[in-house]
């Protein structure tokens, strides 16, 4: 069957039939490359790029810049898969103008199909007014990482009844605004479970347990590459940090030990424009 790119239509008819949504993220080109020939459904370029790809100690300090270069390269890599573009912190929090111009941004020149921001009640307004300018948008409520700040740390959110409730009223709220799918991070899976089975959108679950409507996991969390931050939520399906390491190591050696290149590696010429050449050098 030839495979077709995914569209927000396809996304919301996979919670219709219950089938399981996928999404990874990626940051470059062969990275979204790889995502895709795994026929992964979704990948989100997001702003944990400051992290794993800058080593910022969060994804605060992200601008717009960063992302459209990220986007742009990923959506090179990505045929199939739905993308999604992340807008950094404070690209449209300030106002309904930043938030329309800059999830513009994203799709005009970084070449996403939709974006996510972060927050509840409070980006509704933001939220209708992408909307209303043809750009889906994912929401994204739980653990916020733009919000670190305030909230103390990468913690689990909804832990108390009245946290959970503000959690089922915010995603209600988002669903009201027009997002098409929201993002739950680091939520009690009862409270994901109790979202989910509310809403008519899609949840996309990271740490919010397996009843959600699909499953989201940072490319680098995945490849087992990145173990400066590693919440409990986190699946590696692969260690690859050691087996890198040891294949530039190799590579170290072959050098110093001149092993590498060979003769397979390295460029010949004819004997005649050899000669001509060593003449040239009156040799
Ligand atoms: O930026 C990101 O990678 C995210 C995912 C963890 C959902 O927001």
């Amino acid at each position: 069957m030839s495979r077709k790119k995914i569209t927000i239509i396809d996304i919301q008819s996979k919670k219709e039939q219950q089938i399981p949504i996928s999404m990874l993220t990626a940051y470059d080109y062969t990275g979204a490359m790889l995502v895709d020939m795994a026929e992964i459904d979704m990948i989100l370029v997001g702003d944990s790029l400051g992290m794993v790809m800058m080593g910022l100690e969060s994804t605060v300090p992200v601008t717009m810049d960063e992302m459209l270069h990220h986007c742009r390269a990923v959506a090179r890599g990505a045929k199939f898969a739905h993308l999604v573009g992340d807008l950094p912190f404070m690209s449209y929090q300030a106002g309904k103008y930043d938030a329309v111009h800059n999830a513009g941004r994203l799709l005009k020149e970084g070449n996403t199909d939709s974006v996510k921001l972060e927050g509840g009640r409070e980006v509704a307004e933001a939220v209708r007014a992408i909307v209303d300018a043809g750009i889906p948008v994912m929401g994204h409520l739980g653990l916020t990482p733009q919000s670190i700040s305030k909230l103390g740390g990468f913690k689990a959110q909804g832990r108390t009844a009245t946290a959970a409730r503000r959690l089922v009223e915010d995603a209600l709220t988002l669903e009201e605004a027009g997002c098409y799918a929201i993002v739950l991070e680091a939520v009690p899976a009862p409270v994901a479970a109790a979202i989910t089975e509310r809403l008519h959108i899609p949840t996309i679950g990271i740490g919010a347990g397996p009843n959600c409507d699909g499953q989201v996991l940072v490319f680098h969390d995945v490849l087992g590459l990145y173990d400066k931050v590693q919440p409990r939520f986190v699946k590696q399906y692969a260690k690859l940090q050691q087996p890198i390491i040891e294949a530039f190591a190799a590579f170290r050696d072959d050098v110093t030990g001149h092993r590498f290149p060979e003769k397979e590696h390295s460029f010949s010429m004819s004997a005649e424009e050899l000669e001509a050449f060593h003449q040239s050098l009156g040799e």
